[in-house]
């Protein structure tokens, strides 16, 4: 297939654009660099030995968006693109609103206007809310979210299944991501978050290469084994198989929305991830622990039975092998894309 990515140079947009070109799609990739770099895409054509096309504007421009789908034929879009961090989206979130919906109703409208009709979209766990029961099954309502970055992903779920469900032709994949970490084997791609990371493994990750002084450890009184929360964090290349298989099937179903978890199904505490970075270092990192982040839930995991069973997909890495080759990327590019 022909495949349009959008946000192809960002973290999880980039692995699977490997995993795409490697499994035989050809791969269009449009992206603002907002939050990702340039220099991604030399890296991405050196691992896929191939020319990657990118248009290099924001969705949100519905022109430019527009221009794109007439100029350019594509069987199916991955639509990664969209304002990610939980915190920011609290102090902007006008912004992440805008963003994240604008961008994502300019897309879909290319889309129909030019009989585009196989879409996967980038969900998150975070559509479970505060309420739902343990793990995380698809079919657990109402969603809600208790950030607005977290809320824009229950509309956008809302939007797509209302679309899907009017157009006799269209398909949605709407992927509720759990907690992605690691990176490509070869460390030439991975996770480059600009400012201070929000997210724990860039965190450690920066710790370990000496540009932060210590992980600080949110909470080590919540209700689990360690007293530290618990998240089912998943391999990136994992994840992006989960990608390539969920277009595949897309392709074949009938059903107008499918829904899928891509996560373990197992949970790993703040500590244990700690020592498991240790180990793939070979020596101790320095923590504290501090109070308690607003808006934390002490455990998330995904029942992954559905998407096991209807994309014959499963995950095969470790966390061992999420802390090797993280540690992997970040000595190689200490500084990320700019080192
Ligand atoms: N943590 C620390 N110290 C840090 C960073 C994180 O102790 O410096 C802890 C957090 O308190 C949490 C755990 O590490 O207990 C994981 O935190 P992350 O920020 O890495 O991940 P979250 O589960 O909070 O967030 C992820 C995604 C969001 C998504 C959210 C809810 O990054 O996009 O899951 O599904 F919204």
């Amino acid at each position: 297939m022909r495949v349009l990515v959008s946000g192809g140079a960002g973290y999880i947009g980039s692995h699977t654009v490997v995993q795409l070109v490697a499994a035989g799609h050809d791969v269009v990739i449009v992206d603002s660099f907002a939050n990702s770099k340039p220099a991604v895409i030399g890296r991405l054509e050196a691992l896929t030995g191939r020319h990657l096309p990118v248009h290099a504007f924001d969705l949100t421009d519905r022109d430019k968006t527009e221009r794109l789908f007439a100029d350019e034929a594509f069987d199916a879009v991955i639509h990664f693109a969209g304002l990610k961090a939980v915190g920011e989206s609290a102090q902007i979130p006008l912004e992440y609103y805008e963003n994240n919906l604008d961008s994502t109703f300019s897309l879909v409208r290319a889309m129909r206007r030019h009989g585009v009709n196989l879409l996967v979209f980038s969900s998150s766990a975070t559509v479970y809310g505060e309420h739902a029961p343990l793990p995380y099954r698809e079919d657990y309502a109402p969603l809600q979210s208790s950030s607005p970055y977290g809320r824009t992903k229950v509309m956008i779920e809302h939007v797509l299944s209302d679309v899907a469900a009017a157009d006799p032709q269209m398909r949605v994949a709407l992927l509720r991501y759990f907690n992605p970490v690691g990176a490509h084997a070869s460390g030439t791609i991975g996770e480059d978050p600009q400012g201070i990371p929000n997210n724990l493994m860039p965190f450690i990750a920066q710790v370990a290469v000496g540009r932060r002084d210590k992980l600080t450890v949110f909470g080590d009184d919540y209700p689990t084994a360690d007293g530290t929360c618990e998240r089912d964090y998943i391999h990136v290349e994992d994840l992006a198989a989960g990608h390539v298989a969920a277009l595949n099937k897309l392709a074949s179903t009938q059903e107008p929305v499918s829904i899928w978890n891509l996560g373990t199904g197992q949970g790993t505490s703040v500590m244990e991830m700690l020592h498991a970075f240790e180990r793939a270092v070979g020596r101790e990192l320095p923590y504290d622990v501090g109070p308690r982040r607003a808006g934390d839930q002490p455990q998330s995991w995904a029942d992954p039975a559905k998407a096991n069973a209807e994309l014959g997909w499963q995950t095969c890495k470790t966390i061992d092998d999420m802390c090797a080759d993280t540690w992997r990327w970040q000595s190689a590019n200490p500084t990320g894309y700019e080192g």
